[in-house]
């Protein structure tokens, strides 16, 4: 197994952060603010906007605290998590989760290069396939908070990949492993642009 998989297996065991219990239900109603970008259900239109719908529940609940910490920027969501309880992120976590997610299309042109990508990574650039963590079918593994990735919008998995790419002002809430960034920085325009149209018509 990849040594950078089973550092990363380790460290997610033993920080997991105990957060409350989200309840759903209760998550529905405090997620209407959220509805205008990301959809009522969490199945956003904008290909900007992340789908919510379907995402593992942990780790949804990671990124409202590091949005709202800071940890991660999200500069249209700036204030709107401030007023908002542990319990009131768990509860929308819970409810996200709890809906069915969209899928989309991938562009013809590039499936086959997306694919091989996903599934076999670069053994010549020592980056590895993305279903050891993202699952083959895009799934994820909502236990260990490895994000749920199919029917994503290409054009959010494309900034994510670039947001952790960058040397400065990027995404770097991806813990200590970094393992997200340590992959993106493999990573060129080109094959960001096929694995994530790819991505997006993945179930
Ligand atoms: C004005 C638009 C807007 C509103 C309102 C908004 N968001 Fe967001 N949200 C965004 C954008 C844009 C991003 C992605 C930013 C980026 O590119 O990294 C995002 C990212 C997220 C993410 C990270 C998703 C992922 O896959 O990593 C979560 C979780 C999230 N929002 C939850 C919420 C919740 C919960 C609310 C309501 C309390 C909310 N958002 C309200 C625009 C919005
Ligand atoms: C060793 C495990 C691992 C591998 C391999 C891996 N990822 Fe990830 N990925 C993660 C974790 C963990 C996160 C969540 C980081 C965080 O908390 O912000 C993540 C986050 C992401 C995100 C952000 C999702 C969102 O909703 O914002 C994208 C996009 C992504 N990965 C794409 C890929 C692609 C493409 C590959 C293959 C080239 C890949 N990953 C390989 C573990 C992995």
């Amino acid at each position: 197994m990849n040594k950078l998989i089973v550092s990363l297996l380790l460290t997610v065991g033993i920080s997991g952060i105990a957060h409350a219990a989200g309840d759903a239900t209760a998550g529905q109603a405090k997620a209407a603010v959220c509805g205008a970008c990301h959809g009522p259900d969490g199945n956003s239109m904008a290909p900007n906007f992340p789908k919510l719908a379907g995402q593992g529940e942990r780790y949804l609940n990671k990124q409202l605290h590091d949005i709202k910490s800071g940890k991660r920027t999200v500069l249209e969501m700036t204030g709107l998590l401030t007023n908002l309880s542990d319990q009131d992120l768990a509860d929308i976590a819970a409810y996200f989760s709890s809906q069915k997610g969209s899928v989309g299309a991938a562009d013809p042109k590039v499936v086959a290069r997306g694919e091989a990508l996903f599934r076999g990574g670069d053994l010549t650039k020592n980056m590895p396939a993305c279903t050891g963590c993202h699952s083959p079918n895009g799934a994820g593994n909502a236990a260990a908070g490895f994000p749920h990735l199919g029917g994503q919008h290409a054009q959010y998995v494309a900034k994510q990949l670039t947001d952790f790419r960058k040397e400065e002002g990027g995404r770097t809430n991806d813990g200590d492993t970094k393992i997200m960034q340590t992959i993106a920085k493999k990573m060129s325009d080109e094959e960001i642009a096929a694995v994530s149209s790819y991505i997006q018509g993945l179930h």
